[in-house]
């Protein structure tokens, strides 16, 4: 009879919860902030600016004052103030801030009181604020960072509060931050299991009846399925629901259809909506086989693609959602269906761009575990408690996610370990019980899915390593994968793939992925790493690097330089190759070799060296220096005609050549060079390259010519110096002035790592004819006009319209 009464109690509760009226929300705190370099009693003067804010890329090249990681650029401290208003209709809200990063050291106050200090710049952190705001009111908010130590990181990090900020305001009674935790265990094409995981945070003193309706929503906004739940939740506790939902006919996620849900989960108490939470999520399965490496829904996928690091090249590290967004664009365009997300939690957007653009991940927690630590007063094991959790929590709802990575090249594969804090007797084992430990937090918040680390490119207990032994290689090839190679879910190896043939054959349990890898021409006795695997039972592939990106580059260069694409979203050589062998759209591109002496030592000082030796390359027809050239036609197809002023140079069978790299050596002539891509004696694609003659004009071209009046969007403008028919001049590089009209200059760049302008200049020399401009909208409507101008040329002219709904 008592069940009787509560049932009906609980129908009436949940008929009614959809009446009542919002009652979360979260405002962005991105705009008008006020900055100033130093620290808060600095008398630095304060500017205006918009956050994502990158505080150190428009800064100047220093070999003195900087390092080679941080691609030149200053470690700087900085402080940051803004002002806001909380309404006094709100006063019975928790009021809290989020940060989705601040790089690095922040700490943060409100009206004057400290709140805390936030070490990991890579993760998102809250404070709850209600205590000390004042409703009705203007209100301060204070954030000063320190990124001033050198070490912290072998990359460009940008500094600042380079994420985005929200204002919160929830209930009493509410889901708190990563609060809902959604699996899917069965997923077949008629029924999935769906369970949902969901955190209630009571913070009256009293207990609270706790009504929860988890609705499952298709991508049409439809409702699919309804689960409802109740129980009492303690004062001051946390608790957690577990729901199990079916879903008939599911949509599954997979790389060519990424389909999403959304659970909307609705918190009840005393006949009141309280909290409405929204998680996003896919149906899709992830398993591992050692015979078949990477199962995606029961279908083999192999994962290709490459590592990113965080920075988006001229905008440096501010985590604008449209610069991730092109940059998958592209790595999609070459047949990437995967990063590695080297070697730092990234940002949130990225992982919800990765999620609805169908794209894998390895989502990795750490570079190096205790020698890239920034713990200051903690050791890395105490850090990466909070971390683990805070990194896991944050991202385990993304399908895209395949697999965690707790680390990259970690120096307990050499026995090493945390001075600091610790001796060798704690670190007996180079790293087993560190890595278990990792990965049992892992595990922890989520054993839903596979744990790795990636190896430095070392075998056997300790040093034991390729390069020192090419005259007896057999010595090498007869060596143990490192003793963390037995705990891991799935091995990743950075650079060592010839050696998963014999892994295989010794350890047939395990499981490879390719996590680093190089040009390897002129390594040893090592192949393009492409031929080096055997993709029927490796789960995944990546090159080092995907984009090019700030920092690990030799003074006067400033960026990595060995991309896919280049600093300035040019696709480069190594590109080309790897489309070829990642893309089944047939492609062909003609690149040629360069031979002019001063770019060639340039090149050198760059490529020529152990595994990223590279034939310097360039796609233009402009080679009137030299009688003959020397080039290659990278493609996927069979056969490749080369036509020069339409007369052909012969076919050449992709077969024939060792690498898949098709060359030729053809006398040069001016006018125009083409390829011709063919399968089965018919063309399916071709290539052509034009002689330029002298400059003209500049071309402005963005890759959108309408985007959002909120502040945030992009447009991405390629500069181009063009002849009078319009054909791009590569060698007579010029300085282009520019003009931004309604809407902010937001960074510039071109494809010379040498380079010493300013990111953050609206000057930029062209390289190889071209640059990239890029302009951030601003938050009205506008039309943003952009002019190029250069010495002799006639100018260059674009306009974007900024609207508010695209
Ligand atoms: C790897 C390392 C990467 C990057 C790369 C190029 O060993 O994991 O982070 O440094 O070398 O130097």
């Amino acid at each position: 009879m008592k069940h009787y009464w509560i049932i009906i109690a609980l129908i009436s509760i949940f008929k009614s919860y959809g009446q009542t009226h919002s009652s979360r929300e979260h405002i962005c705190l991105n705009f008008d902030w006020q900055f100033k370099a130093g620290e808060p009693e600095s008398k630095t003067d304060w500017k205006t600016i918009q956050l994502p804010h990158d505080a150190s890329i428009g800064g100047i090249f220093s070999k003195d004052n900087s390092t080679t990681a941080n691609g030149w650029l200053p470690y700087g401290k900085g402080t940051y103030r803004k002002k806001f208003i909380c309404p006094e209709n709100k006063k019975d809200k928790l009021v809290f801030i989020q940060f989705d990063g601040v790089y690095r050291n922040a700490k943060v106050w409100i009206n004057g009181k400290l709140l805390g200090t936030q070490l990991n710049g890579y993760l998102g952190f809250e404070y709850d604020l209600s205590a000390n705001i004042k409703f009705g009111q203007e209100n301060w908010i204070e954030v000063f960072y320190d990124n001033t130590k050198q070490g912290t990181s072998r990359w460009y990090t940008g500094e600042g509060i380079y994420r985005d900020v929200w204002l919160k305001y929830v209930n009493k009674l509410s889901i708190p931050l990563y609060g809902t935790y959604i699996t899917t265990p069965k997923v077949t094409q008629k029924l999935a299991d769906v369970v949902v995981e969901t955190e209630i945070r009571n913070r009256y003193s009293e207990s609270k009846n706790v009504f929860l309706i988890t609705e499952i929503f298709d991508k049409h906004g439809i409702v699919q399925s309804v689960s409802k739940a109740a129980a009492p939740v303690p004062a001051d506790e946390v608790y957690t629901f577990h729901q199990e939902i079916e879903l008939h006919n599911p949509l599954l996620w997979d790389t060519e259809e990424p389909n999403l849900y959304k659970a909307k989960s609705t918190v009840i108490i005393e006949n009141k909506t309280v909290d409405e939470y929204e998680t996003s999520f896919g149906v899709r399965e992830i398993k591992f086989s050692s015979e078949r490496g990477l199962l995606l829904n029961g279908k083999k996928v192999i994962a290709v693609g490459g590592n990113l690091h965080h920075d988006l090249g001229c905008l440096g590290s501010a985590a604008l959602e449209r610069g991730y967004e092109r940059r998958l664009q592209l790595l999609k365009n070459m047949g990437c269906n995967s990063v590695r997300l080297s070697h730092n939690p990234h940002s949130p957007l990225l992982l919800d761009l990765c999620d609805k653009m169908g794209i894998l991940i390895i989502d990795e927690a750490y570079d190096k575990w205790t020698s890239q630590y920034y713990g200051e007063s903690m050791s890395f094991m105490e850090g990466s408690i909070k971390d683990i959790e805070t990194f896991v929590k944050r991202d385990r709802n993304h399908p895209s996610i395949y697999v965690w990575s707790v680390g990259n090249e970690v120096d307990s594969q050499f026995g090493k370990f945390d001075a600091k804090f610790e001796t060798q007797a704690d670190n007996p084992d180079y790293g087993v019980s560190r890595f278990r430990y990792l990965k049992s937090l892992v595990k922890k918040y989520d054993p839903s899915r596979y744990v790795t680390a990636a190896f430095f490119p070392s075998r056997n207990a300790g040093w034991f390593v390729e390069w020192e032994h090419w005259k007896d290689h057999d010595k090498f090839l007869q060596s143990t994968p490192p003793p963390m190679a037995f705990y891991m879910d799935v091995v990743s190896w950075n650079y060592t793939e010839n050696l998963f043939e014999i892994d295989h054959k010794n350890y047939p349990q395990m499981t490879f992925i390719a996590t680093e890898t190089a040009t390897n021409i002129r390594f040893g006795n090592r192949k393009i790493s492409w031929f080096e695997i055997d993709t029927s039972y490796v789960a995944g592939h990546y090159y080092w690097s995907a984009s090019d990106y700030l920092g690990e580059a030799n003074w006067p260069t400033k960026t990595w330089a060995r991309a896919f694409y280049d600093l300035s979203d040019e696709q480069t050589s190594i590109g080309y190759m790897y489309q070829s062998f990642y893309s089944k759209k047939p492609m062909v591109h003609i690149m040629v070799y360069e031979q002019d002496t001063f770019l060639l030592n340039r090149w050198n000082r760059v490529y020529n060296n152990d595994r990223w030796c590279w034939y310097p390359s360039a796609d233009h027809w402009n080679w009137e220096k030299f009688k003959t050239v020397t080039l290659s036609t990278f493609t996927n197809c069979e056969e490749v005609e080369l036509f020069i002023n339409e007369k052909s140079q012969g076919r050449k069978l992709l077969k024939d050549f060792k690498d898949s790299i098709v060359s030729w050596q053809v006398s040069f002539e001016k006018g125009k060079i083409k390829a011709v891509g063919i399968n089965r004696g018919k063309s399916v694609c071709e290539h052509e390259l034009k002689t330029a003659q002298s400059p003209y004009k500049i071309v402005l071209e963005p890759d959108r010519d309408m985007i959002q009046a909120n502040g945030l969007d992009l447009s991405y403008i390629k500069v181009k110096i063009v002849d009078k028919n319009g054909v791009t001049v590569p060698d007579k590089d010029l300085l282009i002035n520019f003009s931004v009209k309604g809407g902010d200059f937001a960074g510039s760049c071109n494809g010379d790592t040498y380079s010493d302008e300013s990111y953050l200049s609206d000057k930029r020399s062209t390289y190889h004819g071209k640059c990239l401009l890029v302009v951030r909208s601003q938050q009205q409507e506008s039309e943003i006009l952009v002019t190029a101008k250069a010495k002799g040329l006639e100018d260059g002219k674009c306009l974007i319209k900024s609207v508010s709904q695209k």
